[in-house]
């Protein structure tokens, strides 16, 4: 996108981008290449020959976010067909670092100092790979960027709401021998009859052993209040640190307040509502949400779906439509840093 020096200028925490929503098809292509793969279509099982037939089919695939499938095109991928298919091509140490480090020279870029990192293992792990690949090659890569390009980072281990249970508390108890890395603990993947409450026993675990606890709770018409509601006041015992976008309490006076006065923080990504939702709707929630006084980190999401608009973009557009004056930017900026879950002397550096 265009330059701003004023956005580009602003010390920036970002605690809401999926490494896995960075895999556009080109990325996909180059690592399915060198590691000698083959892909096909999730459903159809026809070879993608090339990086442009690769592309035709997930272009279009993501204006229904959350699993609808275009009813126009049998060929076409719904976001989660195309966004759990770049995690087939990751096989090796390699791969992982390679990703990772291509989210933080892009962040090295934009002024990022400091972000928490969206994984989802069950998407790993059903593919094949190993904890010691995955985490190995993050590890390096989150380290070597620390040094090189002085963003620091920490990781947030999040569980496919879509799979049951059980698994979530296998992936959570197969982490632990890498919780140095991982800050927090997260809830994604398609949210559709999936009450976070279902979790509550990892929940619960996590929050003893204690890491923190986010959850999304997506905007649109499918999502109830109610699974807000279970993440402000329930999951971990008392509710999460954070909400995953959220929007959808801006609806309600009530539950505006109640986030409010338990001074929990929501992470907002523009680029990724305005795909779905009417404009003027999307930024009336984020400004009634900022005016009653909540917290919140504006933040990316899944730049490779999302017409490659990453923190900065999200800013810029923010500014544009909820009218925010410079004041009001910093407020947000700030905001981030003191909704991390960074270490104190992290935040005071950034502030
Ligand atoms: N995981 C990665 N991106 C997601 C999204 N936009 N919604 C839910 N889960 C996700
Ligand atoms: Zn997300």
């Amino acid at each position: 996108g265009t330059h701003d020096p004023f956005i580009q200028a602003i010390p920036k925490v970002e605690l809401h981008v999926h490494i896995e929503g960075l895999i556009t098809p080109e990325l996909r292509w180059k690592f399915s290449q060198r590691n000698g793969m083959t892909l096909t279509h999730p459903r159809t099982g026809s070879v993608f020959r090339t990086l442009e037939e690769l592309q035709e089919s997930t272009e279009d695939g993501m204006k229904p976010a959350h699993g609808g499938r275009q009813d126009n095109a049998e060929e076409t991928l719904s976001f989660f067909e195309s966004y759990y298919g770049g995690f087939e091509v990751l096989k090796t140490k390699q791969d992982y670092y390679d990703l990772a480090m291509y989210y933080f020279e892009r962040a090295a870029r934009m002024n990022v100092r400091y972000a928490e990192v969206f994984f989802d293992p069950q998407g790993h792990t059903r593919t094949g790979v190993g904890w010691e690949v995955m985490m190995g090659g993050f590890g390096e890569a989150q380290r070597e960027a620390e040094k090189r390009l002085h963003v620091k980072s920490a990781w947030i281990m999040c569980f496919l709401r879509d799979l049951p249970p059980e698994s979530a508390m296998q992936h959570y108890l197969a982490a632990l021998p890498y919780r140095g890395m991982i800050v927090g603990i997260g809830l994604d993947s398609n949210e559709v009859d999936r009450p976070p409450v279902l979790f509550e026993e990892v929940f619960a675990r996590a929050r003893a052993d204690g890491f923190r606890i986010t959850a999304h709770c997506d905007v649109g018409k499918s999502y109830p209040l109610e699974h807000i509601h279970q993440t402000a006041t329930a999951i971990g015992g008392t509710g999460a640190d954070r909400i995953d976008h959220g929007l959808n309490a801006a609806s309600s006076p009530e539950t505006v307040e109640m986030i409010r006065e338990k001074g929990i923080g929501m992470t907002v990504c523009p680029w990724s509502y305005i795909r779905h939702q009417p404009l003027d709707e999307v930024f009336k929630r984020i400004r009634t949400l900022f005016d009653a006084g909540i917290k919140m980190a504006i933040a990316s999401d899944d730049p490779a779906f999302m017409e490659d608009t990453w923190i900065s973009e999200n800013l810029r557009v923010v500014r544009k439509y909820c009218k925010f004056t410079d004041e009001e930017m910093v407020k947000l900026a700030r905001d981030a840093v003191e909704m991390s879950w960074a270490p104190e002397g992290v935040k005071k550096e950034i502030l």
